[in-house]
């Protein structure tokens, strides 16, 4: 039974009915499943069974919530950052440094130094002067930073261009036929430990066969580097594994796509990473929001719900699709707009969609918002972070408070000009 399901007409995150968590947290707020992320993140590394040597590293950016991280480190997950905050998140939730992967196009000296520092296990370099610095930092605390070189293998992963980064014109890793060169220059470097390479070619992917493509293409590379000399220990697949958003969507299991990766890496001889953000965590969320308004529209009604673009940012962004159910549908349906109270036409989360009847005063979810969900919201609007709210069995706790427009209001003083600490003029005199 899937984790988010309805029993006599109320919709239960397991066994917490959704009106009790509105009635003492409030709305909006996001609702996660202990279950659902267990039995996906089991699922996952399931998949992965016929391969020997791997290690799985949640991307983190795909929900950093302290207690999720926490959750999934119980599950064996290592993490895979993109940032200083990220890192520190991982370390907080008990995940060791050793299985810390710190990935991204813009790591900062500053950064690098700080993960150096907490001993993370592996930094997939983006390209060549930054290896080069990587080397330079490690070999002057006496380190060799273990690093792979990320490429981009010029497939295109079909996904939505914005989350796509596998194309030769994307902004990440080096391309295939520069990467020989690039490879052998960063591998005499002293202050780096080189084990091989990296790729990830984007996110949401609803078809094997482009993985499958890039995975083939990091196949032929390796050869080629090991022909070089060099010697080829651990290749970082990346994510993207996509999960159906709509009821009707039909999409590769992990199972599927673990015996596509055993059969293609067969030879390899290489113990191989990987870094599911979505897969793990997309469905084990759901956004309880509260209808405010039901409001006549020239073609269909506006539904008004208490959640915004600034909370659940994906529609706006990728016109990404979230089902919206009712908490306690009355049985009726309705073709309606859904859209939140921010001030722009893009805050709207469906156009001329049939839904269940809802009221003014009733509760709904998005579903599908574990992922990418409260970690893109921001203040717009100066409205509030709002609460996450862990559900285990018949219990839940809120795992995020919500920040209010007060404290966000607290952290912006005025200046008074009256203090010289911030004064350039002395540097100009
Ligand atoms: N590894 C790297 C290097 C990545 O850049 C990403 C995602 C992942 C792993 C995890 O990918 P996943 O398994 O979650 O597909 N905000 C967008 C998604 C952006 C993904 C960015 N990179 C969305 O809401 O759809």
């Amino acid at each position: 039974m899937s984790p988010f399901h309805y029993r006599d007409g109320v919709l239960h995150a397991e066994r917490v009915p959704l009106p009790v968590i509105a009635a003492s947290i409030g709305t909006p707020a996001y609702v996660y499943s202990t279950a659902a992320f267990r039995a996906s993140a089991r699922a996952f590394r399931a998949g992965l069974a016929p391969i020997a040597r791997q290690h799985v590293a949640f991307a983190v950016k795909a929900n950093p919530n302290l207690a999720i991280l926490r959750l999934l480190a119980a599950e064996g997950y290592g993490a895979d950052i993109v940032s200083h905050g990220e890192m520190l998140r991982a370390l907080a939730a008990g995940i060791p440094p050793r299985a810390i992967v710190f990935s991204g196009v813009g790591k900062t000296d500053a950064e690098m130094i700080a993960a150096l520092d907490a001993g993370v296990g592996q930094f997939n370099v983006e390209f060549e002067e930054e290896g080069v610095v990587l080397a330079r930092l490690a070999a002057a605390r006496g380190l060799r930073a273990v690093a792979l070189l990320r490429v981009n293998p010029d497939i295109d992963a079909g996904t939505h261009a914005k989350i796509s980064t596998g194309r030769r014109d994307n902004k990440f890793g080096v391309g295939l036929d520069d990467a020989p060169g690039i490879y052998a220059r960063l591998a005499r470097l002293d202050g780096l430990d080189l084990r091989g390479v990296a790729i990830h070619i984007g996110s949401q992917i609803a078809d094997l066969a482009p993985l499958e493509a890039a995975i083939s293409r990091v196949g032929t590379l390796i050869a080629d580097l090991r022909a070089a000399g060099h010697r080829i220990t651990h290749v970082d697949l990346g994510g993207g594994l996509g999960i159906p958003y709509r009821p009707d969507e039909i999409y590769p299991t992990a199972a599927a796509y673990g015996a596509m990766v055993a059969r293609v890496t067969r030879d390899w001889d290489a113990t191989l990473m990987f870094e599911p953000g979505r897969f793990v965590a997309g469905e084990a969320g759901v956004l309880l929001t509260e209808i405010l308004w039901v409001k006549p529209g020239a073609t269909h009604p506006y539904v008004i719900v208490d959640a915004a673009m600034n909370d659940l940012a994906r529609p706006a962004l990728y016109d990404a699709f979230h089902d919206f159910v009712a908490v306690e549908p009355n049985g009726r349906r309705i073709v309606a707009n859904i859209a939140g109270p921010v001030c722009e036409s893009g805050d709207t989360f469906a156009m001329g969609r049939a839904i269940d009847d809802v009221r003014r005063g009733d509760l709904a979810v998005f579903r599908t918002v574990g992922a990418y969900g409260a970690t893109m919201a921001s203040t717009y609007n100066c409205r509030p972070l709002i609460p996450e709210v862990l559900v285990d069995d018949d219990r839940f706790a809120v795992v995020a408070d919500r920040i209010s427009p007060q404290a966000t209001l607290d952290v912006q003083p005025v200046p008074s000009w009256r203090r010289p600490t911030l004064s350039l003029s002395r540097q100009r005199r």
